[in-house]
């Protein structure tokens, strides 16, 4: 089976005003015929911006998604967001599991999972994100722990077309630091290993996007990385130029 189709996605996170428009327009500018050939462009704004970055792409192929959502179709949970209302929205996919939102909300395998399982209830494709502490790396745990969340964190039945898995070391997230390129290359072959186990040849169509302090310096080192089919993006997805760069690392 050929390489899935690289995906480079840019989590905004909570950065972004009506004025960030601009940068969404640049975005959808730069994104030329050649980089279209190559690789698919996704990006995550807060949920405030959905439906208008939704309007300015109109029918430009520049994907948007969301950050998170409820298990639940709707109901009685303030603040939340169903998978549905992003879709009606405009989103075609949603991040679930990111880190912030494991360690800050005290969301487990077993809510994330929930939630991959609400995105495709409505249509959208999750991505779904793990990786481990610095702790749990320095003490040898990586795969055990990048093992236990695919396992409790990914849906049943999953094919390329409806996930996408982004492997996203804890202390890598902002801090300007990345994994070795072998140390990348590991997680990587294991995700896959993994993948294909528990969905067959489905499991080799699935995107498995490398997620931590990726920049237009070191795109293109990391994307070349066996099993390594695109990025997801903080920092730099905030300026069209870094994520176009990165981008164009393909
Ligand atoms: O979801 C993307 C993210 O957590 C990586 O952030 O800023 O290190 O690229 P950053």
């Amino acid at each position: 089976m050929a390489n899935p189709r690289p995906l480079v996605a840019g989590n905004w996170k909570m950065n972004g005003l009506k004025a960030s428009a601009r940068t969404l327009g640049e975005i959808i500018a730069g994104y030329d015929a050649e980089l279209r050939d190559r690789v698919d462009l996704l990006v995550c704004p807060p949920a405030t911006l959905l439906l208008a970055f939704a309007a300015a792409v109109n029918d430009a192929p520049v994907a948007i998604g969301g950050q998170d959502c409820h298990a639940e179709p709707s109901g009685a949970f303030t603040g939340d967001l169903a998978a549905e209302m992003l879709a009606d929205a405009g989103a075609s996919a949603v991040i679930v599991g990111h880190s912030e939102r494991r360690i800050y909300h005290g969301e487990s395998d077993a809510d994330v999972r929930k939630k991959a399982l609400a995105a495709r209830r409505a249509g959208l494709t999750p991505i779904v994100c793990i990786g481990e502490t610095r702790e749990e790396r320095d003490s040898g745990r990586t795969l055990e722990v990048v093992g236990r969340q695919l396992d409790g964190s990914l849906p049943d039945d999953a094919t390329g077309e409806n996930l996408v898995v982004a492997y996203e070391p804890v202390w890598a997230i902002g801090t300007g630091l990345t994994p070795t390129v072998a140390d990348v290359a590991e997680v990587h072959a294991f995700i896959r290993e993994r993948l294909v186990a528990r969905y067959g040849e489905e499991g080799a169509a699935i995107r498995i996007l490398y997620g931590g302090s990726v920049k237009p310096a070191n795109a293109k080192e990391l994307l070349a990385v066996a099993n390594v089919d695109g990025a997801l993006v903080g920092g730099a997805s905030l300026a069209a130029a870094d994520f176009l760069g990165i981008a164009a690392a393909y």
